[in-house]
């Protein structure tokens, strides 16, 4: 059988056959025969924008691997750290590699004054700690001025590290400033992990260290959020940094489609749901209701995932561990609830609706003591190793700058009429 499609266009019967190549298919070899003809896909549904040899998800099964390596192994066996260094250079670290990696991101956890100062403190008292992060991501390209050189590898390099190093410090700055807490400066005595934690919740202590399961459990979370392939924040990236923005600009532009309910904050929508739920015995009322289309299952379904997600499984237990050092969150059984009936359900298996990895991780967040607003905060760290490993492949692959088409459905030419003869 042969690996290809034909296409004939109807009003001149030519037709051109072209090559099916790593399940796609050329569009430059479309626009030979039908120049001017557009493929109408908003949304990307069927657009595959680049080649990419980063992440690979078959949402049939339910896989995930990053370079190769399954999910559930780099969550079993690594680190967040050493998981990013994979992410972008594609290739798990030597001993050496790892501990040069770690050390250089470490020691640049630390951010100028002035972000602080100046600019973090110049935000209203009840500023979202997501809009905070989205401008001091930005902001950080102005005192980086030399980012703008993007093709000079050690420079690049350079703003790869400060941007996954500063991304906690900035995550915690916006939270901490959002209670009226002091800034606490990184501890570089502490994990990547360990020190987010100690600048969340340190207090009066001279020394912080979280309790090493929530450690971990954050170190897990992270690994399981640092990439994604082409999903509506990585393709924020992509288009901002195919026209050459700094690395900065483009990641505060991620950070900002990362914003949205749609796609961070599904976490937070499934605690409003389960708050709003209340109790186990309206469980069955509440699934009833969606089935009749009164609303959405939050946290189930995927664009992608047409099976268990397999972050979802993973998630499921780092909550066992966590609910054992902060106890149980009293959501979790309206969580468990929901999930056993809709599993068993047809409405939700007929459509293949199955727990995404938002259903269980704002539980997680909530008992570890973060405000709501913060979920969104804590998918953009890991997730900037994700977005650097993605800006950093387009630019090898000396892409263009991002220039979709349209079917203008527009009024056709027209003269301009005076206001007074309107
Ligand atoms: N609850 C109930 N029904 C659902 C749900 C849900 N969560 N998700 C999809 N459906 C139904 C739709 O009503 C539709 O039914 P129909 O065929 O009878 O009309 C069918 O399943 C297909 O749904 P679509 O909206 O076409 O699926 P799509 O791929 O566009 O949507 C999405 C995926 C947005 C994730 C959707 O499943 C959803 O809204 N889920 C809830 C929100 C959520 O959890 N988002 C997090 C996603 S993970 C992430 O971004 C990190």
């Amino acid at each position: 059988m042969a690996e290809s499609i034909t296409i004939t266009d109807n009003r001149s019967g030519e037709a051109i056959e072209i090559p099916i190549v790593d399940g796609g298919v050329s569009a430059a070899e479309w626009a030979k025969l039908l120049p001017g003809v557009w493929f109408y896909d908003p949304a990307f549904m069927t657009t595959a924008v680049t080649e990419s040899a980063i992440t690979w998800i078959d949402g049939d099964a339910g896989k995930l691997e990053y370079r190769g390596y399954p999910i559930e192994q780099l969550a079993e066996r690594s680190t967040f750290l050493e998981v990013a260094y994979l992410l972008l250079n594609g290739e798990l670290p030597t001993a050496k590699q790892l501990e040069d990696w770690v050390h250089e991101i470490t020691y640049h956890t630390f951010i100028h004054e002035n972000v602080r100062k100046r600019f973090l403190e110049g935000f209203h008292y009840d500023a979202h700690p997501m809009g905070i992060l989205v401008s001091a991501v930005a902001a950080l390209s102005t005192f980086y001025p030399e980012a703008k050189d993007i093709y000079t590898p050690a420079i690049r390099y350079k703003q790869i590290v400060r941007l996954i190093a500063k991304m906690p410090t900035l995550a915690a700055a916006a939270h901490r400033f959002s209670v009226g807490m002091p800034f606490i400066y990184p501890d570089n005595s502490l994990s990547f992990p360990a020190n987010f934690l100690s600048m969340m919740w340190k207090t009066a202590e001279p020394h912080y260290e979280a309790d090493p399961a929530l450690v971990r459990a954050i170190d897990l979370l992270f690994i399981l959020h640092a990439d994604h392939e082409q999903n509506c924040s990585t393709t924020a990236m992509r288009v901002v940094g195919s026209s050459h923005a700094d690395p900065y600009s483009s990641c505060a532009a991620a950070t900002a489609a990362l914003y949205g309910p749609l796609h961070g904050g599904a976490n937070e929508a499934v605690i409003r749901m389960l708050m709003e739920i209340g109790s186990l015995e309206n469980v069955p009322d509440f699934v009833r209701s969606v089935k009749e289309g009164k609303g959405r299952l939050n946290g189930f379904g995927h664009r992608v995932y047409k099976n268990y997600d397999p972050r979802a499984k993973i998630v499921r237990e780092i909550a066992e561990k966590v609910f054992q050092v902060t106890g149980k969150n009293p959501l979790l059984d309206i969580a468990l609830k929901l999930e056993e009936l809709a599993l068993a359900d047809d409405y939700f298996v007929s459509r293949k609706l199955y727990p995404n990895v938002d259903f269980f991780t704002g539980l997680i967040y909530q008992a570890m003591g973060f405000p709501m607003e913060m979920f969104p905060v804590l998918f953009a760290i890991p997730r900037t190793s994700g977005w650097l490993a993605h800006w950093t492949e387009m630019l090898d692959q000396g892409s263009k700058i991002a220039r979709p088409r349209q079917l203008y459905t527009g009024s056709p030419r027209r003269d301009y009429v005076p206001v007074s003869e309107r």
